[in-house]
């Protein structure tokens, strides 16, 4: 496909006020990434010019969380129209071809982007003479199952577009049209301004419509073509019931891709993956299992139902939960074990160390071949700072200890059961930090025939 040098506009000025949040609409997140960029990855893949983003009364939350675009401030909302104009005058001198997008429209996949371009540049068949014979302009279209209150789109007895009609201003007839107006659109570049800047707002809604722009390309003998995409692709996200079913989509998406990939799931439909979970061959996911953002996952890997994973790396043939928690920077090596009510955070557990049952494992380190006893805790938080645990290579450390941080337990070393660790412990060393066990002999036949002879007074009394 020929390189050609086009800029790509994104609409994000509207209100979204159907949302009811304070979290401007394009970033809200689905599969954990705010939608807006799975819009700006895609158009990236295509190496725009420019990419300008079009904001209202919140730029600052978009200017924080977005990079790599020009910003461009549209203080009163007027349309569509007004809105694309404003973005085409801040690229000035800019002369490439014009690629219209809407935030809240993000999963147009790349192919009908390449497409659209590819047919902004093919040579229109013109329909009368003096049709000159260049397409002006490309609109996305599609044909859902309920066409709601979406533009429609008129087309000519040839399938070219004559103009787009919005549903407040259609009449019955047009109203009846299944083709509609997905809010994509492909601008000569050569035309872009002069057409924006001649778009009223005399209409139903008082706007300055960007679907316009087609009647005034046809007007100058442009040709106007559609290109006509499935639903899915240009769903549109408008309130959070949107936003959910945008969810589940991505979700059936990566579910069909982690099976096709590999993966063993026995009930995929409530496994949930991110936006960048990245998996190996030969894993299982049992039931329930969440895997939130920043997660990667080998060869081998087992990971038991209904288990809670972000930010964590699972090296070769790691078996992990059930009911396992683990947060940002837990790094499990190969074949370790990471069992049922254990949480690891910010913590390296190495190769064949194993950590089964009710612990906390925090800002820590564990060697190799390592063996945490059940309910095990680093106290990691003295309310203020935290501070690291170093436990050595073939440590075994005894049931119900708290190894308070910072400190540093040496390989090979033993820690008794139930001990509050709050020295070094060298290395194959024994360390049992509790209280000594001392014995009565004979004391609990005194206590009983004591406590039985009090209740009998006291009863008869
Ligand atoms: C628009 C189209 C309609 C299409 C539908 C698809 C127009 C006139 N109508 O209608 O044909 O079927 O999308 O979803 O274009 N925006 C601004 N500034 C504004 C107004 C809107 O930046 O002044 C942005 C919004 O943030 C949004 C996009 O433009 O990202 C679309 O605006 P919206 O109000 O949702 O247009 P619709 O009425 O849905
Ligand atoms: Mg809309």
């Amino acid at each position: 496909m020929p390189h050609t040098d086009f800029a790509a506009i994104i609409l994000a000025a509207g209100k979204g006020t159907r949302m009811k949040s304070t979290i401007h609409k394009v970033l809200h997140p689905v599969g954990g990434k705010p939608m807006v960029k799975y819009l700006l990855d895609t158009v990236n893949c295509l190496k725009p010019a420019k990419t300008v983003l079009v904001v209202g009364a919140d730029k600052a939350q978009l200017e924080h969380a977005i990079s790599g675009v020009d910003f461009v401030a549209q203080i009163e909302q007027l349309g569509t129209g007004h809105a694309a104009k404003i973005a085409v005058d801040a690229l000035s001198d800019f002369a490439g071809d014009i690629i219209i997008l809407f935030g809240d429209v993000p999963f147009i996949p790349k192919h009908i982007m390449q497409t659209m371009i590819a047919k902004g540049q093919e040579p229109c068949e013109g329909l009368s003479k003096d049709n000159n014979r260049q397409n002006g302009i490309v609109v996305l279209g599609f044909r859902p199952k309920d066409p709601a209150k979406y533009g429609r789109l008129i087309t000519d007895k040839n399938g070219m577009l004559d103009r787009i009609i919005e549903y407040k201003d259609a009449s019955e007839a047009e109203r009846a049209i299944p083709l509609c107006n997905s809010g994509m659109m492909w601008i000569k570049g050569s035309k872009a301004k002069g057409w924006l800047s001649e778009i009223q707002n005399n209409n139903a809604a008082g706007e300055y419509y960007l679907t316009d722009i087609v009647a005034l390309a046809r007007r100058d003998t442009y040709g106007v073509v559609v290109v006509e995409a499935a639903e899915n692709d240009v769903l549109g996200i408008n309130s959070r019931e949107d936003l959910a079913r945008a969810e589940a989509a991505r979700q059936q998406l990566w579910r069909q891709a982690a099976l096709d990939a590999g993966v063993t799931m026995t009930d995929p439909e409530t496994v949930y993956f991110s936006h960048d979970t990245k998996l190996g061959t030969d894993i299982t996911l049992e039931p329930g299992v969440f895997l939130g953002p920043n997660v990667s996952i080998e060869d081998g890997v087992t990971i038991k139902a209904y288990s809670h994973i972000e930010g964590a790396t699972l090296s070769k043939g790691a078996i992990i939960g059930p009911f396992a928690r683990l947060r940002p920077g837990a790094e499990i090596g190969k074949n370790a074990k990471i069992g049922n009510f254990v949480e690891v955070k910010k913590a390296i557990i190495s190769d064949d160390a194993k950590v089964n049952h009710l612990s906390y494992i925090g800002d820590a380190e564990i060697g190799a071949g390592a063996n945490i006893g059940a309910g095990t805790i680093t106290c990691n938080y003295d309310g203020f700072m935290k501070y690291p645990t170093k436990i050595g290579a073939g440590v075994f450390i005894g049931s119900n200890s708290a190894l308070v941080a910072p400190v540093s337990i040496g390989p090979g070393a033993i820690v008794g059961a139930g001990s509050v660790v709050t020295k070094d412990v060298t290395a194959d060393a024994l360390a049992v930090a509790r209280g000594k066990q001392h014995e009565v002999k004979g004391y609990a036949v005194k206590f009983r025939a004591t406590k039985a002879e009090e209740k009998a007074k006291k009863t008869k009394a």
